[in-house]
């Protein structure tokens, strides 16, 4: 019969057997770093000029309910199940090391491994006020304004908005820690998804690794760039914004 046994094992082994979670584990993950490139390219449309970023944000906003509602739904949960999964590993490792496993497993992992659980812990606590700060603009007044020649209705001044809030020290600072734990996390997580999918072989191992690297970089300088234009221009006076698209903000 079409329900039987056969149809439903594939999902029942992904979650009931290690090796099955380990692959939810870095599928989930590929998912979200396959989103923080993605974010990196767009947040680098700062440099292009206000027009660029505003019209970017105004796009993806603009989008029909359905594809935003899809892609915010798939990023959630891969976010939650990477979360639980990944709580769930440290776990059982935990429990391994306390039946007298330690001295083995510390000497195996290195230091990236072992930072992967506070570095994702640091990442979760970030997102979270993240997306209050700039998605739900919860904090401070509400954003600045502007216009596009295209849209005949003002669009929200993204470009003003992320200038506005890095010319605060503190929140530069602040975002620029987070972006060392996203560097942690990604040097050895991307590294190690792809090898839980199957990916092996020595020379192909320092291939990826080399892989791995060069995506936490171009996260990690992409991102951080952001905050650091924003103080070169705002603390030190390089002229890197175009102040008058910032209307007055500064
Ligand atoms: C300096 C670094 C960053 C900057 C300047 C930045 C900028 C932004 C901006 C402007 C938005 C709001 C877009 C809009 O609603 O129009 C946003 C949303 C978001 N950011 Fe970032 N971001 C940074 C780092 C990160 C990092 C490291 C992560 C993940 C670990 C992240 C994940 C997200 C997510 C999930 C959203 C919500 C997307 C949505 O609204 O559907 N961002 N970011």
């Amino acid at each position: 019969m079409a329900g039987s046994p056969s149809s439903v094992a594939p999902t029942v082994s992904l979650f009931s057997s290690s090796i099955g979670r380990k692959i939810m584990l870095a599928v989930s993950g590929l998912i979200l770093v396959a989103f923080l490139v993605i974010h990196t390219i767009g947040n680098l449309l700062i440099f292009l000029g206000a027009d660029a970023l505003n019209r970017y944000a105004h796009t993806l906003h603009s989008l029909p309910y359905g594809v935003a509602w899809f892609a915010r739904t798939l990023l959630l949960s891969a976010l939650l199940l990477h979360v639980a999964l990944a709580v769930r590993l440290h776990v059982v490792n935990r429990r391994v090391a306390a039946r007298g496993y330690a001295v083995r497993r510390y000497l195996s992992a290195s230091t990236a491994s072992l930072m992967m659980m506070p570095a994702g812990a640091v990442i979760l606590l970030f997102l979270v006020v993240h997306i209050l700060h700039f998605t739900a603009r919860s904090f401070g007044s509400s954003p600045p304004m502007t216009r596009l020649p295209e849209v005949a209705l003002p669009v929200v001044n993204v470009y003003a908005m992320v200038y506005r809030a890095f010319s605060h020290p503190f929140v530069a600072i602040a975002y620029l820690a987070a972006l060392a734990a996203v560097a942690v996390h990604l040097v050895h997580g991307v590294a190690s998804a792809i090898q839980s999918l199957g990916f092996g072989g020595e020379r192909r191992i320092r291939l990826l690794h080399g892989f791995s690297r060069a995506i936490a970089v171009f996260v990690v300088v992409g991102l951080g760039a952001v905050p650091v234009a924003v103080g070169l221009d705002a603390w030190v006076g390089v002229p890197l914004f175009d102040h008058a698209a910032l209307g007055g903000v500064r």
